[in-house]
């Protein structure tokens, strides 16, 4: 049975002070909730001290980026293994602001979720297509496209226990939210064509949904059943906001 799992992502957002503060309520807010997993992605500077106040908690602690070497001369890298040694367990990647501002492409977000695996770590490859592919009518072409370029690099068996979120680029930080079908479709779709390829892997494989997910209309997504969680960019910064997505998760997953 796949386990729901909300992620927070705090892209270039926080500071110490936000961190032990979020963290504080957070923790009090979700102390008797169960039934959903949680993660909060704070910026790489703030990871250590975020694992601190997470220390006991059931939260988890994720990361937005890894490099794709493990060590050496890679300037201002952080690799695996250092994610590893401080306490993350979810590595978001290929997320489509990397993708675009950084031209990170599908070959470079395969050896990153490659060394994540090497490393034991769990990846959230972020996928999804824009609003011109969209309105193209392409948005399993382009997803499909995303999927080959792990499936390719790492086999039929890529995808056990990852996670992918599915983010539609024209739905993030936008406020515009895709219909629950329409999105449940888009989660069919991916499921289905990694069991062409595995179909115990997808059966198993976690995925969420992302862009614009606030308290308003996560629980309609969260009753789809291809939906198993959700991936929180601007809800997560506040942390009564996302302590709410998490109880809906759970409660929706439950019923
Ligand atoms: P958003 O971001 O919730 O602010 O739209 C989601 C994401 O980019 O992961």
């Amino acid at each position: 049975m796949r386990y729901p799992l909300v992620i927070g992502n705090w892209k270039l957002n926080g500071s110490r002070h936000m961190v032990s503060e979020l963290i504080a309520v957070l923790r009090n807010e979700l102390s008797i909730v169960t039934g959903c997993d949680v993660a909060i992605a704070p910026p790489m500077v703030y990871l250590d001290l975020a694992q601190y106040h997470l220390s006991g908690s059931q939260i988890a602690l994720g990361a937005q980026n890894v490099d794709t070497h493990l060590s050496g001369a890679f300037t201002g890298e952080v690799s695996a293994e250092m994610l590893k040694d401080i306490g993350a367990k979810y590595i978001i990647i290929g997320h489509s602001e990397r993708r675009t501002y950084h031209k990170e492409s599908d070959a470079f977000i395969a050896e990153k979720f490659a060394v994540l695996k090497e490393v034991g770590l769990i990846p959230v490859l972020c996928i999804g297509e824009s609003e011109s592919e969209k309105k193209a009518g392409q948005t399993e072409i382009v997803c499909a496209h995303q999927i080959d370029a792990i499936l390719n690099r790492l086999g039929k068996k890529a995808f056990e226990s990852s996670v992918i979120a599915y983010e539609p680029i024209w739905a993030i930080g936008t406020g515009k939210f895709s219909a629950p079908k329409q999105a449940q479709a888009v989660h069919k779709f991916i499921r289905d064509y990694i069991a062409k390829h595995d179909a115990v892997v997808a059966e198993q494989v976690i995925i969420q949904y992302g862009g614009s997910v606030n308290t308003g209309n996560a629980a309609e997504m969260l009753t789809q059943p291809d939906i198993d969680g959700v991936l929180v960019g601007g809800a997560s910064l506040k942390a009564e906001t996302f302590a709410v997505i998490v109880k809906e998760t759970a409660k929706a997953k439950l019923a």
